[in-house]
C-alpha cells in the first residue's frame, strides 16, 4: 500500500503561560491508502494533537508530516487550504455543524466553498448514503446525536477526500448508535477505499480497527495490526 500519511519524528508542545506542555514527543507513523486506523491512549496522551497535525490544522515544532508524499511544512497557506479542501475530511467530536443550516445545507457547505458544480445533488446523494434521506431539511437541533454524527460524516465525505480524520466519532453516542456509526465508517472504508484515522476511548471501536496505535505521554506505546 502506498502511504497517504507519513509522520517522521514529530514533536509538538504547547506553551501555557510559563509552562511548557509536551504533547507529542517524537512520533513516527505511516498510514497506507484504505487503512482503518484507530488511535487510542489515555486522556492527554496526544490523540487530538496528532489528528490536528495530520489535518494541517496545526504545525509541528519539529519533524515531518507528509500527506500523499507532500511535506506540509513546504506548502504555503493557500496550498495547505487547497490540500485540506481536496484531500481531507474532518469529523469532530462535537460535530461542529452550523446550527442555522439544515442537514443538506450543512453537507453542501464545503462544496460551495470549493465551487463544485451541482452541490445540492451531491449533498443529497451523500445524505442518502448515510441513511438520512428523510432528514435532509432538519436542523441539527431537530436531529438525534447519531443523526447529527451522520450529517458530520456526510459533510466530511462530500468532497470525496482520500483521508478522513475523526476525533472520537462515537464519544457522545450510546453504544447502539456508536455501533451504527462505526459500521457506516467501515462500509465507506471498504466501498470507497477512503482512509480513516480516528481517535477513540471505546474498546468496542478499537476492536473493529484494522490497526491500532496506542499513545502514551505523547509517544507511540504500541502499534498493532488487528
Ligand atoms: N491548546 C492547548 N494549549 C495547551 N496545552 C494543550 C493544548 N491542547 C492540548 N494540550 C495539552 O497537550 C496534551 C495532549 O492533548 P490532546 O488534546 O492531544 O490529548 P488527547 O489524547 O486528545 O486527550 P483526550 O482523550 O482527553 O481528548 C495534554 O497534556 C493537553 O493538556
Ligand atoms: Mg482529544
Amino acid at each position: 500500500m502506498p502511504h497517504v500519511v507519513k509522520l517522521t519524528d514529530v514533536v509538538k508542545s504547547y506553551q501555557l503561560g510559563k509552562t511548557h506542555v509536551p504533547a507529542l514527543q517524537g512520533i513516527s507513523l505511516e498510514v497506507g491508502r484504505g487503512d482503518f486506523l484507530a488511535i487510542g491512549g489515555p486522556s492527554g496522551s496526544g490523540k487530538s494533537t496528532l489528528l490536528n497535525l495530520i489535518g494541517s490544522l496545526d504545525l509541528p515544532d519539529s519533524g515531518i508530516v507528509s500527506i500523499a508524499g507532500q511535506d506540509l511544512s513546504q506548502l504555503n497557506d493557500n496550498q495547505l487550504s487547497a490540500l485540506r479542501a481536496k484531500r481531507v475530511g474532518f469529523i469532530f467530536q462535537s460535530f461542529n455543524l452550523i446550527p442555522v443550516l439544515t442537514a443538506v445545507e450543512n453537507v453542501e457547505y464545503p462544496l460551495l466553498l470549493s465551487n463544485t458544480p451541482n452541490p445540492r445533488t451531491r449533498a443529497l446523494e451523500v445524505l442518502a448514503h448515510v441513511g438520512l434521506t428523510e432528514f435532509t431539511k432538519h436542523r441539527p437541533n431537530e436531529l438525534s446525536g447519531g443523526q447529527r454524527q451522520r450529517v458530520a460524516i456526510a459533510r466530511a465525505l462530500v468532497t470525496k477526500p482520500d483521508i478522513i480524520l475523526a476525533d472520537e466519532p462515537t464519544a457522545n453516542l450510546d453504544s447502539h448508535t456508536s455501533e451504527e456509526i462505526l459500521n457506516l465508517m467501515l462500509h465507506l472504508n471498504q466501498k470507497d477505499q477512503a482512509t480513516f484515522i480516528f481517535s477513540t476511548h471505546d474498546p468496542l471501536v478499537m476492536d473493529q480497527a484494522r490497526r491500532l496505535v496506542r499513545l502514551k505521554d505523547g509517544t507511540v506505546q504500541e502499534i498493532r495490526d488487528l
